[in-house]
């Protein structure tokens, strides 16, 4: 889904799922939506712990629930903060992305900006599993 509409439908989901953010330590509350290859929609939020190491992005909480359940290929990542400027993901979700064959990233915040990148943008030569095994993982 590569319309307007879907887009804003994604960051809509991912404005919802920044609800439910548990960032107490950082106060920085970030929501997530990732689009699978099959249409569905899936959401994340960051969530944080007192061992600060141990918290986990909105967009990996996103892209894991969708491989846990059975969907291996997401297609767009949708992230979304609070502000006058978007967030861009880090550099461990971005690896995460590669893995699973993201090919679009929107950045957003929940009233107006909103910019696309390709993960190529992002990371431009990721480790890919072709690496380790010679072919994508079924
Ligand atoms: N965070 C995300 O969830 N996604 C990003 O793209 C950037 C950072 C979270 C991690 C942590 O809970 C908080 O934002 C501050 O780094």
């Amino acid at each position: 889904m590569r319309s307007r509409s879907g887009d804003e439908r994604l960051v809509r989901a991912a404005a919802q799922a920044r609800r439910n953010a548990y960032a107490p330590y950082s106060r920085f509350r970030v929501g997530a939506a990732v689009l699978t290859q099959d249409g569905s929609v899936f959401t994340g939020a960051n969530v944080e712990n007192a061992s600060y190491g141990l918290s986990h992005c909105a967009e990996r909480v996103a892209i894991h629930k969708a491989v846990s359940e059975g969907h291996r290929t997401i297609t767009t990542v949708a992230v979304v903060v609070v502000g006058e400027e978007p967030a861009m993901p880090c550099g461990a979700c971005r690896q995460v992305m590669a893995e699973f064959g993201v090919h679009r990233v929107i950045v957003a915040t929940p009233s107006a900006v909103r910019r696309v990148r390709t993960l190529k943008q992002l990371l431009a030569e990721p480790f890919l599993p072709e690496r380790l095994l010679g072919k994508r993982p079924r």
